[in-house]
């Protein structure tokens, strides 16, 4: 509209592994449309899409589709409490998990507000989130292994599930230190809460997600973005004794899962088109567009001297306008608040779109010509924005 063309590394922040309207999906989603756009069944493209996913991630026993990563969310944690049969919920400063009440806290706290850095407190994170739900959420501190099993042991018997987005992406692509993500592993079998891994951005980062990555193996996973091919999707699954209570098939699903256009065909036609894009070499080819991106960008901030940095994982990159030491939510936010706006802004101007907090993702459209650019305009936005 305002006849600037762009390159775009928001990618529907993130769901876009592929670019924009590549061929294979839109033949997909064409041949899918042409046999009916829903049914109240399932359809054969739902089983092909969940048997890519469990070839792919060995911790999915079995799985169910929904329309978001929000209702994905919302689904492993009602199957944590029905499972555990206890109510609270932990979950980390600075992680983002949709917009059902029960995960809409903490998501970006004033930190003035939130209680000490070891110990948070839960602050919700919109208005119309009932206090007593707010109550029900335990707040932990990203990356600090320690913190995190007192707080959890303390909480355990009334702690249904912690949920981890291994990346902490929304929070700025902070990945695990170090033995953290096992060390969360081990203290929730310890005392039988479910361990949820959202991988609804983190999934992108291999064949297998993040789970694949770090080598460690969560109770229930929620994904969500690319695996519908640019079309709305979520899913999540895991332990088929936690599933169990949606089977409709051992005297009445436990847990009721309705939805009008869950496991749409469209959707799964796209996801599965993605999917089969999505071998060995573009991984390794993803991984290497988003290590020149964060050299050319950390090479970029030690030129203009910025206490500023980039962080990220395979193809996911995130700019972080502080000179701390990035470990949680704490220390990842700007020391000048205006800082990513007016980068976002710039970048917009320049051609480049990326997302308002700074986070970012490559796809396999892009060469290394995209990633050039993408410094090149971050170069002259800084020089004017710094000079
Ligand atoms: C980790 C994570 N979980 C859940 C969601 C919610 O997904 P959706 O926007 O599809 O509801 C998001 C969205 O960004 C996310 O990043």
């Amino acid at each position: 509209m305002d006849g600037v063309e762009r390159l775009d590394f928001n990618g529907n922040y993130t769901s876009l592994i592929l670019g924009h309207a590549p061929a294979p999906v839109v033949k997909a989603i064409q041949e899918a449309a042409a046999a009916g756009a829903s049914f109240p069944g399932p359809t054969e493209h739902e089983i092909r899409l969940a048997e890519a996913l469990v070839r792919r991630v060995p911790s999915l026993e079995t799985l169910r589709f929904t329309n978001s990563g929000t209702e994905a969310t919302l689904n492993a944690v009602r199957a944590a409490r029905a499972f555990t049969g206890r109510n609270k919920v932990a979950k980390f400063e600075g992680a983002y998990h949709g917009t059902h009440d029960s995960v809409l806290v903490s998501v970006a706290p004033d930190p003035s507000a939130a209680g000490s850095r070891r110990r948070p407190k839960p602050v919700p994170a919109s208005s119309g989130i009932p206090r007593e739900i707010v109550k029900h959420v335990i707040v932990l501190p990203w990356n600090d292994a320690e913190a995190c099993e007192k707080i959890i042991a303390k909480e355990a018997a009334h702690l249904a599930a912690v949920l981890v987005d291994p990346l902490l992406g929304i929070g700025g692509i902070l990945p695990p230190v170090a033995g953290f993500l096992e060390r969360l592993r081990a203290v929730t079998a310890q005392h039988g809460i479910v361990l949820v891994f959202d991988e609804v951005i983190s999934f992108r980062v291999a064949a297998g997600g993040a789970q694949e990555r770090y080598g460690v193996r969560p109770d229930l996973t929620t994904l969500g973005k690319i695996i519908g091919g640019g079309l709305p999707v979520g899913a999540f699954g895991g332990r088929a004794d936690i599933m169990s209570a949606y089977d409709p098939r051992t005297g009445g699903a436990r847990i009721s899962h309705g939805g009008t256009f869950n496991a749409n065909p469209l959707t799964m036609a796209a996801g599965l088109a993605t999917l089969a894009e999505l071998g060995p070499a573009a991984y390794a080819r993803l991984d290497l567009l988003g290590e020149r991106l964060r050299a050319g960008v950390t090479t970029l901030f030690r030129k203009r001297k910025l206490a500023a940095q980039v962080s990220g994982v395979g193809s996911l990159f995130c700019l972080h306008w502080t000179g701390k030491r990035l470990v949680d939510y704490r220390s990842s936010r700007p020391s000048d608040p205006a800082a990513p706006l007016r980068v976002f802004m710039g970048l917009l101007n320049d051609g480049v779109l990326l997302s308002q907090r700074g986070l970012g993702a490559c796809s396999l459209a892009m060469t290394e010509a995209e990633i050039d650019r993408f410094i090149t305009a971050l170069d002259g936005v800084l020089e004017r924005a710094v000079a």
